[in-house]
């Protein structure tokens, strides 16, 4: 297992947290890190309901969720503005970044290019949804605690989706099969190599099990 740094870092609000701790809090939902902060807003500052907006039902981390969705609206606008699911991350919010990947029955999609009303009857996963309920972590999202791959963790949320989508289909890649599993996502610090290694380690943990010396959430 690799030495964990454990330094302290700064938080979004200025708050002073472990490093261990505040890569826990974006793999747990991404309460840490916020994105752009836009919404789709009337210019009174509230949602423009009934703008044509539809009711819709999504099934959304094994839950169905009603919300009303505008007919151009986003699946990562809805997902982070109306379900409170803030784990996902808009980046760039055109297609190039992968910040925002969710899985669609298990494939990987950039959440901020597919519109909400074209997924009602899909299974909408995001990384809120990775854990298991009783709060045991994705062994991907374990090797990311024990591995630290990450540096402001931004970009994270979309990593472990696209690996998890990936992983599901190729348990076994290599090195540099996994990289080109997970080539849609962009990491502005540019931790690519201690990436690649936390979720190789992932994909030992899916096939092996999570080592019993693993650090626990
Ligand atoms: S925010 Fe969706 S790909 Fe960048
Ligand atoms: S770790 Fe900062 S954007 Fe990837």
């Amino acid at each position: 297992m690799s030495q964990i740094d454990d330094s302290i870092v700064n938080d979004d609000a200025g708050q002073k947290v472990s490093r261990r701790n505040f890569i826990l809090g974006v793999i747990a939902g991404g309460a840490v890190v916020s994105a752009a902060g836009y919404r789709f807003l009337a210019p009174h500052g509230r949602y423009a309901a009934g703008a044509g907006t539809s009711l819709l039902s999504l099934n959304v981390n094994g839950k169905i969720r009603r919300v009303e969705v505008m007919k151009q609206e986003t699946l990562a606008s809805t997902l982070r503005y109306k379900l409170g699911l803030t784990g996902t991350k808009i980046g760039c919010d055109r297609a190039e970044c992968g910040a925002c990947t969710v899985l669609i029955d298990d494939v990987p999609l950039y959440s901020c290019s597919t519109l909400t009303h074209t997924v009602r009857n899909r299974k909408i996963t995001t990384v809120e949804g990775l854990a298991s309920p009783d709060g045991k972590l994705h062994p991907v999202q374990q090797a990311v605690v024990d591995h630290q791959g990450f540096q402001c963790a931004f970009c994270m949320p979309g990593y472990l989706m696209s690996a998890v989508g990936f992983l599901k289909q190729n348990p076994n890649p290599t090195r540099a099969e996994l990289a080109q599993g997970v080539s849609g996502n962009l990491c502005r610090c540019q931790d690519y190599m201690k990436i690649l290694d936390s979720l190789h380690h992932g994909a030992e943990y899916m096939r092996k099990g999570v080592p019993a010396s693993a650090r626990r959430a």
